[in-house]
């Protein structure tokens, strides 16, 4: 069996385009979609990913307003630019982007962005709403898992998932998530035990772990469908995933390439977040 790739870059351009036609209606109706992305601190790779999120933005008829601040900004300064955010009816989405400089607290941060334009779902009441199954703003990677599942017509109903990785902004969410669509899911983390005993159990494997090459054949039932959400450098610097992928591509029925995989899909759900922002608040 050779598996087939998932090409999430060809996924993120169909939903990109029906972004796009969203935002032309709103823009009929006198609204222009409205994120505000916002950077503490000059981490280089924070800063291609916020640049990256805000061409995207622009590319497809939004605007994009980044607000930039010092490693040392105060607390209190980002939790008062957050609030204005928060009342500026241009701004449908706030993102503040993670990690934060080590003096100030990110709960505090995340607590302090009105759900309504919560577009990374990091809320406690987006992830209570995503948890209880309610309608709300989804978190992007997870979500843009779950559309490439649907995508290739692959159904987690009763299915077998393994996530591998617990965080808040993956591994925990996406197993809810699936969960919700009534998969069996088992979460397995730097604690688990004989982790190869539940993955070779896996009809679906994710893993969300930051370890280059991690998973093999030798960890996989043969059909299984792997994602992989891993963005990490090899040995000889290039890019590559939590899973070891040409081992992997004679066992697993699908898998998920890195780059051209699931990173592609974060900022079109990101976009549709925005878009969907706008249109909520027009009801
Ligand atoms: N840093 C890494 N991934 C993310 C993300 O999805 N959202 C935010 N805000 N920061 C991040």
């Amino acid at each position: 069996m050779t598996a087939t790739v998932i090409d999430g870059k060809a996924v993120s351009l169909k939903i990109k385009e029906q972004v796009q036609m969203r935002v032309e209606t709103l823009k009929q109706q006198g609204v222009v979609p409205g994120l505000a992305v916002v950077l503490v601190g000059d981490n280089s790779a924070s800063l291609t990913y916020v640049k990256n999120k805000q061409k995207t933005c622009e590319a497809l008829g939004m605007r994009s307003d980044l607000l930039q601040f010092p490693e040392s900004m105060a607390e209190a300064d980002l939790l008062s630019t957050i609030d204005k955010l928060n009342n500026d009816p241009g701004i449908h989405g706030i993102l503040v982007q993670l990690p934060l400089p080590s003096h100030i607290d990110e709960f505090s941060v995340i607590m302090a962005i009105d759900p309504q334009k919560d577009v990374d779902g990091f809320h406690p009441v987006s992830v209570g709403n995503m948890v209880i199954g309610h309608e709300t703003l989804l978190p992007c990677t997870p979500h843009g898992i779950i559309k490439l599942l649907e995508h290739y017509d692959i159904n987690p109903e009763g299915q077998h998932v393994v996530v591998i990785g617990r965080s808040n902004i993956v591994g925990k969410p996406v197993g809810q998530m699936l969960l919700q669509k009534n998969a069996t899911v088992t979460f397995c983390h730097s604690k688990t035990q004989d982790l190869a005993k539940h993955t070779k159990q896996a009809d679906i494997v994710i893993v969300a772990i930051g370890v280059a090459k991690f998973l093999n054949s030798k960890h996989l039932k043969p059909g299984a469908v792997v994602i992989d959400v891993g963005m990490n450098r090899d040995e000889k610097g290039k890019l590559c995933g939590d899973v070891d992928y040409e081992d992997v591509l004679e066992t697993a029925s699908f898998v998920t390439p890195v780059p051209g995989g699931v990173g592609p899909m974060t900022i079109a759900m990101l976009m549709e977040n925005t878009v969907q922002s706008a249109e909520n608040g027009l009801t």
